[in-house]
């Protein structure tokens, strides 16, 4: 696949008549926007082939990612379980709470870099960013709505049917559009300006900790976590139990090579996004260091770069700890152009 630097996605141009005042564009003419991929990332997976990137179609797939109007008793929205200020993970609960407060089984990951993810959810049920809010939407833990009925309020809201038909030019909103513009929001969610990435570019030095932990982190943590995005996608058994609870990818394949794995979560902006692993056990990053240091518990599907423990000393606990919080992107929790949207 040839893809530039810069993917320019040509929008659709629906009104040709339509004017542009003054750098104002007028509600009749969506823009085309561009994904902008960061110069150290590689080319993404995700490209909009079929869903051409508008400002408008954008900030439509943000006022729904905040509206409680999908879920079935409007009381939850994506953002409910996703918080900007956590980076898009919950708010410091390992499982979140959807409609009827029911609890999930599972720790809301963080979400952003989602244009190069090659699957979603902690066991890679869903490979598609466009059809991924089906499973919020529907289930019962989470927004607990249909789509037949998230279509028919979304066409009975003067607001939406405004903003769809700009888009779209008709005057019905489909299941269709509306999750294309909300995969439009998703997928523009990009991290990478932490200090990581501005030591990568050579903008700013490393301490002397943050290197040690760096080396540390090249040496033991990168053939999963793998640099730029931090994560190789693959599905691994990291040895959290020697007594399977929630069997993983085995969940989908049904391959008892399977058990107990789990998607390599990216370790970008992980200071925000506690508590850790795919249940939330370890409420902060010190723990979660122990854990990989002395405490992975075999198991027939153990992945075998784990098989000898790391048993890093205190000092380089601490090192590994310090260089994890240079993944931190401050900007991207503060960005205003992800946060929710005045209505
Ligand atoms: C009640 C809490 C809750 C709500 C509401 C919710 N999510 Fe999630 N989200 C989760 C949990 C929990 C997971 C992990 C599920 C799993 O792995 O089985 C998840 C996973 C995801 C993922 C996969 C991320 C990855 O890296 O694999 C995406 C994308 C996502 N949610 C987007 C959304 C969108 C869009 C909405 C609104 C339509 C939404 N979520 C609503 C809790 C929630
Ligand atoms: C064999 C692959 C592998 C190696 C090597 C590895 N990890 Fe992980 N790591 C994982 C997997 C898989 C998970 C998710 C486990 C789960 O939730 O079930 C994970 C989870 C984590 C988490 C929690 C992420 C979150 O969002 O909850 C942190 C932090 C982490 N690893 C840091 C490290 C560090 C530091 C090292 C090196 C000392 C390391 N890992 C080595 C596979 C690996």
């Amino acid at each position: 696949m040839l893809l530039e630097k810069k993917i320019v996605l040509v929008g659709v141009i629906l009104l040709t008549f339509s004017c542009k005042k003054e750098g104002k564009i007028t509600p009749f003419s969506p823009s085309s926007i561009t994904f902008t991929q960061p110069s150290n990332f590689p080319a993404p997976h995700y490209t909009f082939e079929n869903n051409q990137l508008t400002q408008e179609g954008f900030e439509l797939g943000r006022y729904l990612f905040y509206d409680p109007i999908l879920s079935l008793d409007s009381t939850i929205s994506c953002a409910s379980c996703h918080a900007q200020s956590h980076s898009f993970a919950d708010h410091n609960i390992p499982l979140s709470k959807g409609v009827d407060k029911k609890f999930g089984r599972r720790n809301a990951p963080a979400l952003f870099n989602l244009a190069w993810s090659t699957s979603f959810m902690w066991d890679g049920g869903v490979n598609n960013i466009e059809v991924q809010p089906l499973v919020p939407l529907t289930s019962p833990h989470e927004l607990g709505e249909s789509m037949t009925n998230i279509v028919l309020k979304l066409n009975r809201s003067n607001f939406y049917l405004t903003k769809f038909k700009v888009l779209y030019g008709s005057g019905q909103i489909t299941d269709q559009h509306f999750l294309k513009v909300l995969a439009q929001f998703t997928s523009m969610l990009v991290s990478s300006n932490s200090r990581y990435d501005q030591y990568i570019s050579g903008k700013i030095n490393f301490t002397s900790e943050e290197l040690a932990g760096y080396a540390l982190f090249k040496n033991n943590c990168a053939s999963c976590h793998r640099e730029p995005l931090f994560t190789d996608y693959s599905f691994r058994n990291s040895g959290l139990e020697s007594v399977i609870q929630d069997s993983g990818r085995y969940r989908i394949t049904q391959n008892t090579n399977d058990l107990g794995k789990f998607k390599v979560p990216s370790l970008r902006n992980i200071e925000f996004t506690y508590p850790y692993m795919h249940d939330g056990r370890f409420t902060n990053l010190e723990q979660v260091i122990a854990f990989k240091s002395n405490g992975i518990k075999n198991y027939p599907t153990l992945d075998p770069l784990l098989k000898t423990p790391f048993a890093f000393t205190k000092e380089e606990q601490k090192a590994l700890v310090t260089f994890l919080r240079s993944l931190s992107d401050y900007e991207y929790t503060s960005n205003p152009k992800y946060a929710e949207p005045v209505r």
